[in-house]
């Protein structure tokens, strides 16, 4: 590999031009937020993020701490120019389909037009200063909604089934537009569902995850579920922090839908948990309707030529790995909490 002798060993030129780049992440404190910390962090970057205050704690450590909040917009641009980021990566949002039926309107403003006062102050910070700051825009296989073609890919039109779904779309269409009318270095990452151990609870892998093996220490009776037929493409999270850096080290500002291509009903994900655990989920899961969505996406199943094409990305963990790997962190969770309930039962 070519490089340049720094104090007589060889540096490769592409490390030489990330040293001293100083990344900004909003939503730094979610799933994403912390496995993007921990890729540009061990490429180099100086990494720092936008935080709700109380959130600190989940944040990756290698992060420096900028509280501030996509919904109040007042100090955004006072951060910019304080962090001077070379790339800026908006992945904060209140993220979760079913809640947004719940609070459409202020998820229509964090998800929606927090995008927009990111971007408004990604414009200014640059036409103040003269600096290229790079944007990407955390958008979502769910804008896609009831789609007419299967698999999804950049020319499928947005159909969204939520308010969540909504919001995205108009962030999308916000990107794109700043990229056409002030010549902004954006791109939307259009990922598809993706996964891991940090994974928030709420969501149906974690939460099965979480249950299945608390339930095979004994800790849980029941796992309470929604719509099993629901099938969606899953892949894990680490793989899809480096599509999001891999755009915006391109040479022109795109759109990339981001997926395994292979697509999974919660069912399937289940028998994948409980039958690795040696269990029967048929023993143990109860249906609530209350869990069902107002208006769902049946299925969902990502074509991502064109990443791999341009960008050289492809997705490297399978289903049965990525719920493996889950499963194997979330055993260790209930192990924990087993030994510290039977120490306290003993003690007490
Ligand atoms: P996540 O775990 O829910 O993280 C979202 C982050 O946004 C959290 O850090 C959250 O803070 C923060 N946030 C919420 N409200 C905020 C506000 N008013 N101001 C500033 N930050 C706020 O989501 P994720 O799975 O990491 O996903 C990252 C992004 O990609 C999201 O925009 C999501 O919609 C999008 N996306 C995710 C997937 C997926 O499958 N994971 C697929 C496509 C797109 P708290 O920690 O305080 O809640
Ligand atoms: N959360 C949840 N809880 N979902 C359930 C449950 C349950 O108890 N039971 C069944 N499901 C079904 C949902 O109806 C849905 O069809 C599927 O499981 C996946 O639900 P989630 O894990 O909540 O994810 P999502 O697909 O709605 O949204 C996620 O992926 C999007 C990308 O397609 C989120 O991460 C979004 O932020 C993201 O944009």
């Amino acid at each position: 590999m070519p490089g340049k002798i720094i104090l007589g060993s060889i540096i490769p030129l592409n490390w030489m031009n990330i040293v001293n780049r100083v990344a900004l992440i909003t939503g730094i404190s979610g799933q994403d937020g912390f496995y993007l910390t921990e890729f540009l962090s061990n490429k180099g970057y100086d990494v720092h993020g936008v935080v709700l205050l109380g959130q600190e704690a989940n944040c990756h450590p290698q992060a420096t701490i900028h509280h501030g909040d996509l919904s109040d917009g007042s100090n955004l641009g006072a951060i910019l120019h304080s962090v001077q980021p070379h790339e800026v990566y908006n992945l904060g949002a209140q993220s979760h389909v079913r809640f947004s039926f719940d609070i459409p309107i202020s998820t229509a403003n964090v998800t929606g037009l927090g995008a927009i006062r990111m971007l408004e102050s990604v414009r200014e910070h640059q036409q103040q200063t003269g600096r290229e700051v790079r944007f990407y825009q955390a958008s979502s296989s769910e804008m896609f909604g009831r789609a007419e073609k299967s698999p999804q890919n950049e020319h499928t039109p947005f159909r969204p089934r939520s308010p969540y779904a909504c919001a995205k779309a108009f962030a999308f269409w916000q990107t794109v537009n700043y990229r056409e009318a002030y010549n902004l270095f954006a791109c939307n990452g259009i990922l598809f569902n993706h996964e891991s151990p940090k994974r928030g609870e709420a969501f149906v892998t974690r939460k099965i995850t979480r249950a299945a093996t608390r339930i095979k220490l004994g800790l849980q009776e029941r796992l309470q579920l929604g719509n099993l037929d629901a099938k969606r493409d899953w892949g894990f999270a680490g793989d899809y922090v480096e599509a999001m850096w891999l755009m915006l080290q391109h040479d022109q500002p795109d759109d990339f839908v981001i997926a395994t291509g292979e697509t999974h009903s919660v069912r399937e994900f289940l028998h994948e948990v409980f039958s690795y655990l040696d269990l029967d989920w048929e023993e143990y899961v109860d249906i609530d309707p209350n869990l069902f969505r107002p208006s769902e996406i049946e299925v969902l199943c990502g074509d991502s030529s064109k990443a791999s094409q341009s960008l050289g990305w492809k997705a490297g963990v399978s289903f049965s790995e990525l719920a493996r790997m889950m499963t194997d962190h979330d055993r260790q969770l209930a192990e924990t909490e087993k030994r510290m309930l039977d120490a306290a039962q003993s003690t007490g």
